[in-house]
């Protein structure tokens, strides 16, 4: 909770207001703010976050320019850039799966977009298998996935239908690895939390890449801290506790790959987390 510090009320779009109080700023200036009511919280991540990637930029809601936009954005390779060390750490997976004879990779991904995850195995790993089961709120993405991708699953979902997913949904008992990229950020710590706890009971790894400043919960391990990429940006984004998330949920052999900073435009705190639990440790 707030403790005295100077709280002000602001727009967080037209139609959303938080209180809020700023906690300090990152390396290029953007301001750091804590929400410390949860009724705030609630109305930025249902009314702002999950409105913008479920229904704006839905089948029925976007124009078939902005589907296209969002196409072309997806097409980059997490080889390219601030996602590289995302690309190791699933050739590490590999390389690992390839010493014990196996030839097959399990992933259940939420957040999966149109299929990136997919896309990248294919082309730097097309000797593996990959066993792909996905979960994308932007419908379209997961029509596009299905196509791309006939051999996948995919279905039309976010973290609330995620958690209330079980074995007999995904049509397995276990995958190998969870993996979240650029999604555990869109979502508000509690939600963050019981996202690592469900998939703790499928997967004994996670992959995610995010924006880790607040890892350690240096910032603020109780009030939901929040950043926006650009001034004029709409969106907003969480800097979540994960490494006490992360235990919590079993995953206690943390590795973490910070993006080396080369720009302004990236955001605090940009790495990569491979978290596993101890039994899955040579
Ligand atoms: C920046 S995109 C990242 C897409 C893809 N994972 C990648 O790395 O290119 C953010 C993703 O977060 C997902 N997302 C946003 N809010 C979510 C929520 N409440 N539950 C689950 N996923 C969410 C979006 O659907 C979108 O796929």
């Amino acid at each position: 909770m707030n403790s005295g510090r100077d709280l002000f009320t602001f727009a967080v779009t037209e139609s959303v207001e938080a209180r809020a109080y700023i906690t300090g700023r990152d390396f290029a200036g953007r301001p750091l703010l804590a929400l410390p009511f949860s009724e705030d919280v609630r109305a930025v991540y249902q009314d702002l976050q999950i409105t913008f990637w479920r229904d704006v930029r839905s089948r029925t809601n976007a124009s078939p320019q902005l589907r296209a936009i969002i196409l072309r954005q997806q097409q980059i390779d997490y080889s390219q850039g601030t996602k590289e060390s995302l690309a190791s750490y699933l050739g590490d997976c590999v390389a690992e799966a390839k010493a014990k004879g196996i030839d097959e990779i399990s992933i259940l991904e939420l957040g999966c977009a149109n299929g990136p995850t997919i896309r990248h195995m294919r082309n730097f790993f097309p000797e593996i298998k990959v066993r792909f089961f996905g979960i994308e709120l932007t419908d379209f993405l997961v029509d596009n996935l299905l196509v791309r991708h006939p051999e996948a699953r995919a279905i039309p979902g976010g973290v609330d239908e995620f958690l209330a997913m079980s074995a007999e949904d995904f049509g397995v008992q276990s995958f190998d690895l969870f993996l979240a990229s650029g999604v555990l950020c869109q979502v508000p710590p509690d939600a963050a939390a019981k996202t690592l706890a469900h998939a703790s009971r499928f997967c004994d790894q996670v992959l995610m890449w995010d924006y880790l400043l607040n890892m350690g919960g240096q910032i603020s391990d109780s009030d939901p801290i929040i950043f926006k990429l650009a001034e004029d940006s709409q969106h907003i984004l969480f800097l979540n506790p994960y490494e006490k998330m992360l235990r919590d949920a079993g995953f206690t052999q943390i590795d973490v790959t910070p993006t080396a900073v080369s720009s302004t435009t990236q955001g605090p705190g940009e790495g990569s987390v491979r978290a596993r639990k101890p039994s899955t440790v040579d």
